[in-house]
């Protein structure tokens, strides 16, 4: 059993002094009655409390799926352009979520962000090999000796040894899908440069076994309950 207050301070609601201050001023409801005393014990698994209308489950670890839309960048403290970190509520934003690997500014789609050190090692370790779904659109026509190449590895300028795509179809003239199992730096535009081409379009269409749902709009973000749907 914790305290409304700890609840509260446990799930990103500001300090400890500022959580019991929502409480003592009746923001927080449980079961549809304010609790005020911040004091009162509560056992918090999966527990469901509203602050300001708002309804909340408690979460020992947070796990989320964003839809990065065009124009936001992934690092804690972007330099040109807004953090995604903007698209979430200021809880999450003070439990300190990370995201999962990196999306650039101008790439859209599926971004995980959690505050589970643990899963965000898993998630991201080379040695786990989570696939991830690139939808590329590309400056020019893709050709077959292209995919084959992706296919076979490139060598980027980085690392001698090559990295090979997990997966390569052409989805239409000018774009295709690609699976691939690294996270490195601007991964899939240098890839499809070293063959030939170039991207000028870039979506995440699945991480791991998740897809991103339809019926989630750009900067939108959804509560994902189980770790275990993303690594199938
Ligand atoms: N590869 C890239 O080049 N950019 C991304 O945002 C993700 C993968």
């Amino acid at each position: 059993m914790i305290t409304v207050e700890q609840l509260l301070f446990s799930q990103g609601f500001g300090t400890r002094r500022e959580c019991a201050g929502l409480v003592a001023q009746g923001h927080v409801r449980i079961d549809g009655t304010v609790v005020g005393d911040p004091g009162h014990r509560v056992r918090p698994d999966r527990l469901e409390f509203d602050v300001d209308g708002v309804t909340w489950t408690y979460r020992a670890k947070a796990l989320v799926m964003l839809h990065k839309p065009v124009g936001y960048e992934c690092s804690q403290k972007p330099s040109a352009w807004p953090s995604v970190m903007l698209l979430l509520p200021p809880p999450l934003r003070r439990r300190g979520l990370q995201p999962v690997g990196r999306l650039d500014q101008d790439t859209t789609g599926l971004l995980l962000l959690t505050d589970d050190g643990a899963l965000l090692h898993r998630l991201t370790s080379p040695k786990h090999h989570v696939p991830k779904v690139y939808e590329v659109q590309t400056a020019r026509p893709v050709e077959p000796r292209q995919m084959q190449h992706l296919l076979a590895g490139v060598v980027l300028d980085d690392d001698p040894r090559p990295v090979a795509a997990a997966g390569c179809e052409a989805t239409g003239e000018l774009s295709l899908r690609l699976t691939l199992v690294q996270g490195k730096y601007h991964q899939v535009k240098r890839m499809v440069a070293a063959v030939g081409n170039h991207v000028i379009g870039l979506h995440r269409s699945a991480f791991g076994a998740l897809t991103l749902p339809p019926d989630l709009a750009p900067g939108q973000w959804r509560w994902i309950d189980d770790p275990d749907s993303i690594t199938g």
